[in-house]
């Protein structure tokens, strides 16, 4: 009997460790997504390259639950936080594990603004604060969805028709997100919006990644460089005080590849305010270019990963209010700091800094944002 055991003992334990390390990717069944939710179907979509990056999206929040990408062996990783089933998304507390966050992604402070002499009030949900668009915002809703080919990539366009005075927001909004994965091991987001009254739009993606593939291991010894020379503190509740401060001298200098646990724990009242890392920072380029903001890597795995993108600011949030009480893929604790967001964006609070970049989209106009998540092998 003894050795029975020991032998399912020894089965179970070869399983789980081909689970955590295998050499190509584990796909999601899309029936796990499958469901209806406020009366629109749900479903899981699969985008692969030639090399077998794997991206796995479903239109419930228009989420990345999945993204594989090898290692410096050749082993593919699942960098993102996610679980494989819709149940689990919609009992999880943690709503913002992989989503497009809006109307507003981050915060707003005291969830108001003003617009032509009107005063909005948007719902909210965060102390005295709006953040990421409200208690249901796009990471709640289902998008439409329509799975195509782009220059011989797979791609995904989501759309998603956001009602005037949905959470508070004036303007019928439609937006649409295409999600591509490219022959270079790319995940490019697009993102494109009009309205048909004058808004305020920042949506974001909101994916924790791990470049070490499970959510167990800490990302503090990730090495990050960000091309940013300013940041902008805040107060206490994470929003902006309007200052556009100098890194030079700080924690947040990491102009210079550093690992993110290095000062972490530095005595900072800004790290104090964010708990780690939660801070937006000014990227070194002119307003609209398409740039280079960020690259991270982790020693462990060797996977790289680069952020371009045409809008100002990256937020960058170390996981801090993670609690290691959520299971996910692979049964896999959602630990304290082990996982961090890099958010491509307008700056949080935006509205109202008459000095922070416009969120105002104007009916006539058209809002665009593209962001490139690129995956390499560290060198
Ligand atoms: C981040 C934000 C954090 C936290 C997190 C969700 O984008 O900067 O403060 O709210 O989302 O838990």
């Amino acid at each position: 009997m003894k050795i029975f055991k020991l032998f399912v003992l020894l089965i179970f334990v070869q399983f789980s460790a081909c689970q955590k390390d295998s050499l190509s990717p584990q796909i999601i069944p899309s029936k796990n997504f499958e469901g209806i939710v406020d009366g629109k179907s749900t479903s899981l979509f699969t985008l692969q390259n030639k090399k077998g990056m794997t991206v796995q999206i479903t239109n419930y929040g228009a989420r990345v639950v999945a993204l594989w990408v090898p290692d410096k062996d050749g082993n593919f990783k699942d960098v993102v936080w996610g679980f494989t089933s819709l149940e689990e998304y919609l009992k999880s507390t943690d709503v913002y594990c992989g989503p497009i966050v809006g109307r507003y992604g981050n915060r707003i402070a005291n969830g108001q603004f003003s617009l032509n002499d009107s005063i909005y009030q948007l719902t909210i949900n965060n102390n005295e604060n709006h953040l990421h668009g409200g208690t249901n915002g796009f990471y709640k809703k289902v998008w439409d969805a329509k799975s195509f080919k782009i220059d011989g990539n797979d791609a995904l366009e989501l759309t998603y028709f956001s009602k005037d005075g949905e959470e508070g927001y004036p303007g019928n909004l439609n937006i649409s997100v295409t999600y591509i994965v490219t022959q270079e091991n790319e995940l490019n987001i697009h993102y494109a919006a009009k309205t048909d009254a004058t808004t305020i739009i920042n949506p974001t993606s909101h994916c924790y990644f791990n470049l070490t593939g499970s959510t167990e291991n800490s990302i503090l010894e990730h090495v990050l460089q960000i091309n940013a020379k300013y940041f902008t503190p805040t107060n206490e509740t994470l929003i902006p005080t309007g200052e556009i401060k100098d890194i030079t001298g700080t924690p947040f200098d990491f102009l210079k590849p550093t690992s993110i646990g290095q000062r972490i724990d530095q005595e900072n009242q800004q790290l104090l305010f964010g708990k780690g890392y939660d801070h937006n920072f000014v990227i070194d380029k002119s307003i609209g270019s398409f740039k280079k903001m960020a690259e991270i890597y982790s020693p462990k795995s060797g996977i790289a990963m680069s952020i371009l993108s045409d809008q100002p600011g990256l937020q960058f949030y170390s996981g801090n209010f993670m609690k290691g009480i959520l299971i996910g893929k692979r049964g896999d604790k959602h630990n304290y700091r082990s996982g961090f967001a890099l958010e491509t964006q307008n700056f949080p609070d935006a509205p109202n800094h008459a000095n922070f970049p416009s969120a105002i989209l104007n009916p006539n106009e058209t809002y665009i944002h593209k962001t490139t998540y690129r995956f390499h092998i560290a060198k």
